[in-house]
């Protein structure tokens, strides 16, 4: 018994320990993002083949998870990096590609606010679909981006928006407002969902306001199954909704907040199928040329 206790607070240290390191990247350790990353592959191989990958490119896929972009990237013929703070991501990432027999795409860990093992333009073309988003300092993830672009390259970027009425964005708000309030000095990620943030961030790193386009795009979620086995998934799998419920178990509410996200998913579900979760949201989708 006491062993058994001894463990659990053992691991509890650990945790907290973890976190307490870089909660950003313990965010999203935790879960098992690829189980919502399946629910994404149609419409990033469609977004990627609307960037105008080419053959022999050099791309750095940034924020990449295991690989929704990276390797339809890959797949149009470009040398492909992906990098990500998630180490659990990361190797999922290369079993794909492996598991794929896809050679020209590689994933390594690594942080958006600090590329320190990327030389500066290094890459033809810096992607980052809702991922470099979710990193601190923003100012930091913009001077990275540039630097290891190079000049007349591009990079683009795709970024929730903050009070949208779809999918990503309503999850996220329906998150916060069952989280304990974030530190003090917090950025949320959402703000790069915000055309003036996003000329201003990279602003301060050189790019004239006439070289940075932002326009509403679409992406769609095609899950396979029902939209409460959808909201199941997100529940279970991805960091900031799980980091919600824990905090509403902790204050009774876990209920209510399972109830909200229920609702967001069936009224936003345009599939026919019974069995299956079709779901679009709107996202800022930005191009930067350096
Ligand atoms: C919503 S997921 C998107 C993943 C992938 N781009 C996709 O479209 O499936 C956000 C990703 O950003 C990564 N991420 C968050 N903060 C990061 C940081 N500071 N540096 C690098 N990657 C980061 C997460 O680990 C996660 O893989």
């Amino acid at each position: 018994m006491n062993g058994c206790l001894k463990k659990k607070y053992y691991f509890s240290r650990c945790h907290v320990t973890i976190n307490a390191m870089n909660p950003n990247r313990a965010l999203w350790e935790k879960g098992d993002f690829t189980k919502i990353a399946q629910s994404m592959r149609e419409s990033g191989e469609a977004l990627v083949r609307s960037i105008g990958v080419a053959r022999g490119q050099k791309v750095l896929d940034l924020g990449c998870g295991d690989g929704t972009t990276a390797i339809p990237e890959a797949a149009l013929g470009a040398d492909v990096l992906g990098v990500d703070i998630a180490q659990n991501l990361v190797d999922a990432g290369n079993r794909r590609a492996e598991e794929m027999g896809i050679l020209n795409c590689r994933f390594q860990h690594g942080d958006a606010t600090d590329l320190n093992e990327l030389n500066e333009h290094t890459f033809d073309l810096t992607v980052s679909i809702f991922g470099a988003m979710f990193a601190p300092k923003p100012f930091d993830v913009a001077r990275e981006m540039v630097r290891v672009t190079k000049p007349g390259g591009r990079i683009v970027m795709g970024n929730w928006i903050p009070g949208d009425p779809t999918l990503v964005a309503q999850i996220l708000k329906t998150c916060a407002a069952y989280s304990p309030p974030p530190p003090e000095g917090f950025v949320s990620p959402m703000m790069w969902g915000i055309d003036a943030n996003v000329v201003e961030r990279f602003g301060v790193s050189g790019v004239a306001a006439e070289n940075i386009s932002c326009v509403r795009d679409t992406y769609v979620f095609q899950f396979d199954g029902t939209p409460s086995e959808f909201v199941d998934a997100f529940l279970t799998f991805y960091g900031p909704t799980m980091n919600a419920l824990e905090a509403a178990t902790n204050s009774g509410r876990a209920a209510e907040l399972r109830r909200e996200l229920e609702e967001l998913f069936t009224s936003q579900n345009t599939s026919d199928d019974p069995g299956l979760t079709s779901i679009p949201a709107t996202f800022l989708r930005v191009t930067v040329s350096p």
